[in-house]
């Protein structure tokens, strides 16, 4: 027998019910980011490789990682590794009215060793604004991630931030450290040598101890700061205080990406094992539009790894199952016209149904009504056909079961879905 395929190294599967958490993740921040003005942008999975040569040399993100192929007409293409060149890329395309305001949920490819909280493939979401400077725009993102995180149900979320300082700032900053490094070159962990010339802010992002430890006396940032980007900076943490978000500066935030000028941001997951704790981050790239080949462009954004935030609500225990969309599952054992046609009209009058099929026992479709997560079983037998009823049974209750004429059978439906909800409004309320 051939060998059986499996998802590649570093994919997952996520199947139904648990797919649920995931479907309302998305339409949760679909919700929130399109009540803060911003569209949906749809990009494809794949750019030309330049697209992302440029966010990045001295990133292992586009260096070592990225997912790049020549397609049949020799083109050379990379799979998504991040997802903010895409949109720079389409804002220099289609020149839409400033500022622009685009949000995505979108899956990100980067070759790196699989790990719990990190895979190959992970889905980002994500927003980015183009063509403003406006600190109050930092504000508006950092505070959409927070507030988002807050919704899911997150509680242990820290929150850093950290300004890079205008592109001349962040060029003068790497040159103070590059001296800095040189001078310690053989205290760094060797890995970590070769990077001090070419970018020796990537140094920062080593988690190795020996470097770490150089580290830790650095020269910081903010240290480095021109006036304009200081009075930024203060207006970002001043609107933070405004609107009660607690936050952390951390002046070595430099983050894994060469394009953040200004404000850099994370927000980390206090719940999950620290090497794959951020569930966020982001930053100002005021350049890279211009590094694109456009004219210069300030840009600021964010990307969450939904399954990253995932497993923090599972380490906190929210953002639970929904309940299935299927309300009544249709039991036939005449046959199956009934299933056929009484499925259909639920379906038409708006009602969540599903059925079984294949002929199956009573026991095994009572099985799947059960599985499907709906509340009511509509129980169709030799009685009820010839009677012209169903017998409905709540299966999430021990009230009796009734028998209900055909006809009836939408009505009385949709009425106990409508008192069932108003219960649970009153519930969640209560
Ligand atoms: P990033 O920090 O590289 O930033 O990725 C954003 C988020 O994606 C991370 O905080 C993490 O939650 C998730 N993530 C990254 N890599 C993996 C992985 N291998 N497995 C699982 N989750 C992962 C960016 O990509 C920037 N484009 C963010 C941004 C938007 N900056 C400005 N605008």
């Amino acid at each position: 027998m051939a060998a059986t395929f499996k998802a590649p190294v570093g994919t997952r599967d996520t199947l139904p019910p648990e797919s649920r958490r995931w479907e309302a993740l998305v339409a949760a921040f679909a919700g929130a980011a399109g009540r803060a003005g911003f569209g949906l942008l749809q990009s494809p999975t794949f750019e030309d490789l330049g697209v992302f040569e440029r966010v990045g040399e001295g990133t292992d993100i586009v260096t070592k990682e990225m997912y790049d192929f020549e397609d049949k007409g020799g083109r050379h293409i990379a799979l998504r590794p991040e997802g903010t060149a895409p949109v720079v890329r389409a804002y220099l395309e289609h020149h839409p009215t400033d500022p622009w305001k685009v949000w995505y949920a979108a899956p990100t490819f980067r070759y790196e060793r699989p790990q719990a909280g990190r895979y190959r493939q992970h889905h980002q979401l994500g927003v980015e604004v183009l063509g403003s400077v406006d600190a109050d725009v930092d504000v508006e993102v950092i505070a959409l991630a927070w507030d988002f995180l807050s919704d899911v149900g997150l509680r242990r979320v820290k929150l850093l931030v950290n300004s890079m300082g205008e592109p001349e700032d962040r060029v003068r900053y790497a040159g103070v450290l590059q001296t800095f490094f040189r001078d310690r070159l053989d205290a760094l962990a060797e890995e970590d040598r070769e990077k001090v010339e070419h970018h020796p802010l990537r140094v920062l992002d080593s988690k190795r101890p020996a470097t770490a430890a150089v580290v830790a006396d650095a020269p910081r940032p903010a240290e480095h700061l021109a006036e304009a980007a200081t009075a930024h900076f203060a207006r970002v943490q001043a609107g933070l205080d405004a609107l009660g978000i607690p936050f952390t500066i951390e002046p070595r935030l430099v983050r894994g990406l060469d394009y953040y000028t200004r404000t850099t941001f994370e927000l980390q997951a206090e719940a999950l094992d620290s090497a794959q704790n951020a569930v966020g981050g982001g930053g100002r790239y005021d350049d890279l539009a211009e590094a694109l080949g456009g004219p210069s462009t300030p840009g600021i954004g964010f990307g969450m790894g939904v399954e990253r935030v995932l497993l923090a609500a599972d380490a906190e225990a929210v953002w639970p199952v929904p309940d299935s969309p299927v309300e009544v599952f249709v039991v036939d054992v005449t046959g199956g016209d009934v299933a056929r046609d009484l499925t259909s009209r639920l379906r038409r009058a708006g009602l969540g149904a599903d059925r079984g099929f294949d002929g199956r026992s009573m026991k095994s479709q009572m099985k799947a009504a059960d599985r499907s997560g709906a509340r009511f079983a509509a129980i169709v037998g030799e009685d009820e056909a010839a009677a012209g009823v169903v017998t409905l049974r709540d299966l999430r209750s021990d009230h009796p079961q009734e028998q209900v004429s055909m006809n009836d059978v939408i009505d009385t439906i949709t009425a106990a879905h409508s008192g069932h909800a108003a219960e649970s409004e009153a519930e969640q309320h209560g």
